[in-house]
């Protein structure tokens, strides 16, 4: 045990004095740095040319004075004299004014700098009497050396660029040739209504925004219309070169300035869902971001006869073109309404909260087609909490229903919604049926509830249709003709004022249905009709005699 302690004391100190030599060793080699031997003749006329390789033929070689020392040779033209230095110089200072940044080199390579009045090139090494041989590389072959290492990048750059460019271009006219192929029919909207996948919207809430940066190519034409969110104009939607010249389609843009986004993306959104697709609703194409415009764009189907209200300010309509307007009117709010597709597909429910004539437009066949969804409401199970409580009074006050007008619309009855819908379906028919020469005398295209003022504010509807319980007029004289009374008939069970009260539009386009021709409705009994409120049961008595 003993000699085991004495080993283990022996073998430490041994250990433990190696370790201090070999640290005292290391410090005392910095130290002990060896001084470079160098050329050094301070300045002597040369031969060397200043280009290529030379020996400096300095005959002087020097232990440098300084550990730091390292070995630097100066080649210089003045007018034709030509020298060279060669010099031990320590590289942290500058020589000349300049920083000697090659020195860690074994070879002097000497570079051409700038120098006032002379050619000058000089180079530093840390070799023993590597500044003796010369290796010249002027400027302009630096320059070269340069170019020629940046020549296959700049190559290599312009040739991406220029396949870039051409596939762009190839993209561009594939994409031309198709829509030359394919031109937009509004009839098969449906074909540019795709995700950008590619897959079929047609069962799900698809986004149609037009993502592309490319965006169609419009050109806008007259304005044709202004709500209060957005303006619509004509548009020529080209179709690209056919022999015949630029060929083009109608359509109809809806511009929404920066502010109103929140109107764009609602309406954008109810139309991104393909199942709203109906006869007697617009026809939507797609919708643009126009970043640079800070605008966004809705593209629609454009139909010249512009909408109802300002149709009717213009036509007296017959019992035909009534029962056109009427029919299809109801038929596209029952599609809205509906919670099943033509083919028998849940679809989610719609309402429009803003029914009124100048939201309906006329297509050439005297039908209507439903427009302008920005305040539409998606009656999804994902309706929020919020989005149900903002949806108490929105519209048209001169179209809202009384219990939209009171704010006292059953939130928790999706039916409600659809109640408000067919309370402002009404007047529109009222509308309708007060131009049609069926009932008589036509007079002036009136508003409902007449030209108070352009624009009734809620108080002052909530007085005539709350307070007085008002509804516009159905006069006596109307009733004649057998059509227009089963018309009138269906009006007042639409305005009722209980909501529940009110008949569905799907109710409503079934009673046009049966309206096709009205001569035989003269014998149809009337005791299945509510009765018109201005109309009294004798006066009706009268009539079915
Ligand atoms: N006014 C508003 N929308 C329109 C459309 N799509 N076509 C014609 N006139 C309009």
């Amino acid at each position: 045990m003993e000699l085991l302690r004495f080993s283990a004391f022996w073998w430490g100190t041994i250990m433990f004095g190696s370790i201090l030599l070999e640290q005292k060793m290391a410090s005392s080699m910095t130290m002990l740095k060896l001084k470079l031997l160098c050329k050094f003749c301070d300045v002597e006329s040369t031969s060397c040319t200043g280009t290529g390789n030379c020996m400096a033929d300095c005959s002087i070689t020097s232990i440098c004075p300084h550990p730091e020392d390292v070995c630097v040779s100066i080649w210089r033209k003045k007018d034709d004299n030509v020298t060279i230095d060669t010099i031990c110089h320590n590289p942290a200072h500058k020589l000349h004014g300049l920083v000697l940044e090659d020195y860690n080199n074994s070879k002097c390579e000497m570079r051409e700098r700038n120098n006032m009045g002379s050619q000058f090139f000089i180079c530093s090494c840390s070799e023993d009497e590597c500044n003796d041989h010369l290796f010249f590389t002027p400027y302009s072959q630096v320059v070269s050396v340069i170019l020629v290492s940046l020549v296959p990048l700049l190559v290599l750059a312009v040739l991406v660029i220029t396949s870039f460019y051409w596939y762009r271009i190839y993209h561009q006219r594939r994409a031309g040739a198709k829509r030359k192929k394919t031109p937009l029919d509004f009839s098969d909207a449906h074909a540019i209504m795709m995700d950008d996948d590619g897959s079929d919207s047609s069962s799900t809430h698809a986004n149609n925004l037009n993502h592309n940066t490319e965006l169609l190519p419009i050109e806008l034409d007259a304005q044709v219309g202004k709500g209060r969110f957005a303006e619509v104009y004509k548009a020529k939607l080209k179709q690209g070169a056919t022999g015949a010249g630029e060929h083009f389609e109608t359509v109809a843009v809806k511009i929404f300035a920066d502010e109103e986004y929140a109107s764009w993306k609602n309406e954008k959104d109810i139309f991104s869902d393909a199942d709203l697709r109906h006869e007697n609703v617009l026809h939507f194409l797609t919708a643009e971001d126009h970043k640079v415009e800070k605008q966004y764009w809705l593209i629609t189907a454009y139909h010249p006869r512009g909408n109802l209200q300002e149709y009717l300010t213009r036509h007296v309509i017959s019992w035909d073109d009534l029962w056109l307007l009427g029919g299809s009117l109801a038929r596209g709010v029952a599609h809205l309404h509906s919670d099943h597709t033509l083919c028998g597909r849940y679809k989610v429910p719609i309402v429009h909260r803003d029914i009124k004539s100048s939201n309906i437009l006329v297509k050439g066949d005297l039908t209507c087609v439903l427009c302008d969804f920005g305040l539409g409401l998606r009656l999804d199970n994902s309706l929020s909490v919020d989005e149900l409580a903002n949806s108490g009074q929105v519209g048209t006050a001169r179209y809202m229903a009384p219990e939209v007008l009171e704010s006292r619309i059953n939130l928790e009855n999706i039916e409600s919604f659809k109640q408000t819908d067919v309370y402002s379906m009404a007047l529109v028919l009222w509308e309708i049926t007060s131009r049609c020469n069926a009932i008589g005398e036509v007079k002036d295209y009136e508003p409902p509830f007449g030209k108070v003022r352009e624009h009734p504010c809620v108080e002052s509807m909530k007085d005539s249709v709350l307070r007085d319980r008002g509804r516009p007029e159905i006069p006596n004289s109307w009733i004649n003709h057998p059509g227009i009374q089963v018309v009138c008939g269906t009006i007042d069970e639409c305005w009722d004022h209980d909501p529940e009260a009110r008949l569905t539009a799907q109710c409503v386009a079934e009673r046009f249905n049966d309206m096709e021709h009205p001569d035989k409705l003269s014998g149809r009994s009337n005791s299945e009709e509510k009765i018109p409120q201005d109309v009294s049961v004798t006066e009706i008595e009268e009539i079915e005699k």
